[in-house]
């Protein structure tokens, strides 16, 4: 399926615009429901991000970075050290426990239930950066919490925006002007150890500047705890909707997001 937007994470919404297609050719006296559908994972335009100081409290904080130190290097995964300069790890059992202690607070934060989708340690070494991106509605809400630094990196957040349909930036320099585009209104927050920020990141740019135009030998561990609107698990994947919704036409859809649950 083609790829229709250049940045980073952006399969599912590639695969919601080729789905809305499917069905205006096949179904078209459906397209309303199924676009409907997606309301639940659309953020309110209004939402701000919320900052939460010590948002685990000292001896959770603890375990969660005790954990991560006790993981053997080799167990990291690599493949985004050359492109974003970090190492990574997925749903770490007591990050997982973890988790499911900060659903009730992020509902609260969030203004809505919702349930832990997933999440990953996120170890960015010295070379570390992020291009600015829309997360899949996998991570609705994240819940971005600094674990530790060699000094504060600020993470640039736009306002909630609709989703894209269609890339409306240059192909070759899409990156600097999403980034200087005042309608988003990018603002900057950096983190303290044990602070988090939650944003919604499938409805928000986000981006960080290098880490080493801040600091040389810098890194940054962070873990980003993904939540989904609670009841929506069976649906937030490209590759359920042709049962879901009963379109078998839709089971052409690439699943262009290879992580699971
Ligand atoms: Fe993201």
């Amino acid at each position: 399926m083609t790829k229709r937007f250049p940045w980073y994470d952006s399969g599912w919404l590639s695969s919601y615009v080729s789905a809305k297609e499917i069905v205006s050719q096949c179904y078209p006296g459906r397209l309303a429901e199924f676009t409907e559908a997606f309301d639940v994972f659309r953020t309110p335009a209004d939402f701000q991000v919320r900052e939460i100081k010590n948002v685990l409290g000292k001896a959770l904080f603890e375990k969660a970075l005790e954990a991560a130190h006790a993981i053997p290097p080799g167990n990291l995964n690599k493949k985004e050290l050359l492109h974003m300069g970090r190492t990574i790890l997925h749903n770490l059992p007591e990050l997982v426990e973890i988790q499911k202690e900060l659903a009730a607070r992020v509902s609260e934060e969030v203004n809505e239930q919702v349930e832990p989708s997933y999440n990953f340690l996120s170890l960015y070494k010295d070379v570390g950066f992020l291009t600015p991106h829309l997360d899949a509605p996998l991570a609705k809400w994240t819940l971005d919490l600094c674990l530790e630094q060699s000094a504060p990196w600020p993470v640039y957040f736009s306002q909630v925006v609709p989703w894209p349909e269609e890339c409306l930036y240059e192909k070759e320099n899409w990156i600097n002007e999403i980034k200087h585009d005042t309608e988003l209104r990018f603002t900057p927050r950096t983190l303290q150890p044990g602070d988090a920020v939650i944003f919604s990141g499938s409805s928000q740019w986000h981006y960080r500047e290098p880490i080493q135009q801040a600091q040389r030998e810098n890194f940054c561990h962070l873990v980003f705890f993904h939540f989904i609107p609670k009841g929506t698990s069976h649906f937030v994947r490209p590759v359920d909707w042709a049962n879901y919704f009963n379109m078998p036409e839709l089971a052409r859809l690439a699943e262009h997001d290879a992580r699971k649950k």
